[in-house]
Formats: C-alpha cells, structure tokens, sequence
C-alpha cells in the first residue's frame, strides 16, 4: 500500500450525532523501534508482542460543526485533560489530509487507561491506536464501502502519525513494523501481522511489567529518537537491529527459547546503550533495574527456567516468560523481585490478539 492508498476520497452517506468506542492494548517491542526519519518512518524494522491487560478505552463522540476549524475536548477518567490537547491537535493537523472530514465534526474524545496514570507505563501506543480506530469507524459511517483490510491498515497508518509504536497496537500476536526483505508484505506506513504460525511455546507469552520508576521520564521518546541523527552508532544500530529481526522471525518458527532469551536481552541493552551514548548522554534505567536485570540472571542460572527481561524507554522491567512457567516466576517475582517495584506494584499481562470495539 502507499501514502495515496490512504487518503479518503469518496464520501457517500451524511453522518450525524453519535458515539463510537474501541479498547486497544499496549506492545512490548522484542526487536526495538529507535531512530525516525520523514512523517514517523522508522529506521530500522522492529517486531512487538500486543499486551492484553494493559489497555486504553476510548469513546469518541461526534456531532456536526460548521466552524470549519478542529474542535474537541478530551477527558481523561471522567475530567477535562487539558493538557492532551496540544498533542491530539497535532496529531489531527496531521492526518487531515487522509481524512477530510475532520473538521465538520466537533468531537468528545472520552479516554481512561487499564494502568495508573503515572505508573511510567507509556499510553501513547493504545491511546493513538484507539483513538485512530475511532476515527476509522467514523470513516466506515461515511463510506460503508471499506474493507475490513483497510480499515485496519488505515487505522494502524493513523495511529502511526500519532506515535510511532501505536501502529503495532492494533492487532496480536505479534506485530511488525518497517519494511524487511526477509519478510514480503511488511511495511514502513503500517504494522503487520506475521504470515506463519507461531511455534507453540510463544503462544500465551506472560509479560510481569515491574514499575520501577513511576515518576515522568527525564528525556521523552520523541528527543530520544531524534538523538540518533548523527548519534556515532546510528548505523550500526539500524544494521543490529534488521539483523535481530531476521534471527527472531527464525526462533518464532522454530520455538528455540536460549536464542529467543540472547536477542530479546541484547536488544533491550542496546537500545539503553544508545541513549547512554547519545550527545548529550541519558539514562533511564534506575539502580533498582540493574538488581532485577541480575536477580533474573541468578535465577535462570540456578533453575532451568526460560525467563527474560526487556526494557522499554524508562526504568521499568518487562519480565517475559512461557506461560507454562507463570506459577514458579509469579513465586519468584513476589519473593524476589517486588522488593525493587516502587510501592511493590507490579502487572501481569498475557500477548493479546489487539483492539476490539465496544458496544
Ligand atoms: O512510539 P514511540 O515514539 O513512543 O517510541 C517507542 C520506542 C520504544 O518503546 C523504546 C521501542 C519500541 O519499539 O516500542
């Protein structure tokens, strides 16, 4: 699909007041996505898990304006967020051109997320993705026409220009981003579902995501990848990565959880070393990540366990590992690892299959 595929050209019905709902889930990157260029293009492929419990529930409501100007509100948890605005406005300045009819509408955009607020779990990747959703099943009212394809492709190339990540966080298991030659099909503009069958012992993948640090991040995502223009190992980075993506396509075939376990650490590591190695300099892991990124070392080395961390941007710890194994590290992360969450919280989430509508 190209650009041009997703500028809406045909408008067929009138719309009128009403209200459209879509919970959408948060990923977890195995392959990390650091480094843009043009209108949120990534540098590198990267691959991710779709969360299940960690999700955002967003209801859009619509009603016709002849202002033609953007009008909305946002309200998060029942209060006005004025402070999303600003970002939603860009965000709608951005995708206008794929959708023309945002200014006829005044809209309410009603949003709330299955996490705390400030647990430094990003909501930027399921808020987009489910406000892009939303915005798609206003399309679908417009021109009942649209494929189930589309809509989803379109929703995904939406939820991209909001954040980058947000387009693997609308379908599941496993999503990639960024055009590979490995892999047929996969793209720049949109996150794609693999075209195989996973091996058995990825499906029902657990991620414990350990808060670490609940506070704001000192450097945001979007300075971060913009760090990595002239970073001195940009481009070794991007080669690490589409090799990473190449050799994980291999284990999600072939169920090989040691070699699962090396790319998964390994890129967790490197995406925190480019942001240790970046001008100026950054870190977002906290001493309290370093003690589980080794109490998980320790524990591997003494039981036959498959257990593994990822990071993402910040300090908190993704523990990832067979469903099979939940009883025995649900034990060990209690007993050992909750000691180093902020207030000892912690969540358990499960790989997801993506959004869903809400009636
Ligand atoms: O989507 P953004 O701009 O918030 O960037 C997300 C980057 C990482 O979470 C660190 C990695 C990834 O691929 O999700």
């Amino acid at each position: 699909m190209t650009i041009e595929d997703f500028i809406l050209k045909t408008i067929q019905a009138n719309v009128t007041t009403g209200s459209v709902s879509w919970q959408s889930p948060s990923n977890i990157a195995l392959v990390k996505y650091w480094g843009k260029y043009g209108e949120q293009l990534p540098k590198n492929t990267s691959i991710s898990f779709t969360l299940s419990n960690c999700h955002t529930k967003t209801k859009l409501h619509y009603t016709p304006s002849n202002t033609h100007k953007f009008e909305f509100e946002v309200y998060l948890d029942g209060q006005r967020a004025e402070s999303f605005e600003p970002k939603i406005l860009k965000f709608f300045e951005r995708i206008e051109v794929y959708m023309p009819f945002l200014k006829q509408f005044k809209f309410r955009i009603e949003t709330g997320n299955s996490f705390p607020h400030s647990s430094g779990i990003a909501s930027s990747a399921s808020g987009m993705s489910a406000l892009a959703l939303c915005l798609m099943s206003l399309e679908r009212l417009t021109n009942s026409d649209i494929t189930d394809e589309y809509f989803y492709a379109k929703a995904s190339f939406l939820a991209r220009l909001g954040s980058g990540s947000a387009c693997r966080s609308i379908q599941g298991p496993l999503v990639v981003w960024g055009e590979h030659p490995v892999l047929p099909g996969s793209s720049q503009l949109i996150g794609t579902t693999l075209p195989f069958e996973i091996h058995d012992n990825f499906k029902d993948y657990c991620d414990t995501i350990l808060l670490v640090d609940q506070g704001e991040k000192v450097v945001s995502s979007t300075v971060g990848h913009d760090l990595m223009h002239n970073h001195p190992f940009a481009e070794q980075r991007f080669n690490q990565a589409n090799q990473n993506f190449e050799a994980i396509l291999e284990v999600l075939k072939t169920g090989d959880f040691d070699k699962f376990i090396s790319i998964v650490e390994s890129e967790a590591l490197s995406l925190h070393a480019m942001m240790m190695t970046s001008e100026p300099y950054f870190l977002l892991m906290k001493p309290n990540t370093l003690s589980i990124i080794h109490k998980i070392w320790e524990f591997r080395r003494e039981t036959s366990s498959k257990i593994c961390f990822t990071l993402d941007a910040g300090a908190n710890v993704h523990v990832l590992y067979p469903n099979a194994e939940k009883e025995e590290v649900s034990r060990f992360i209690e007993n050992e690892l909750a000691v180093f969450c902020e207030n000892g919280k912690y969540i358990h989430d499960v790989v997801g299959i993506g959004a869903k509508v809400l009636l």
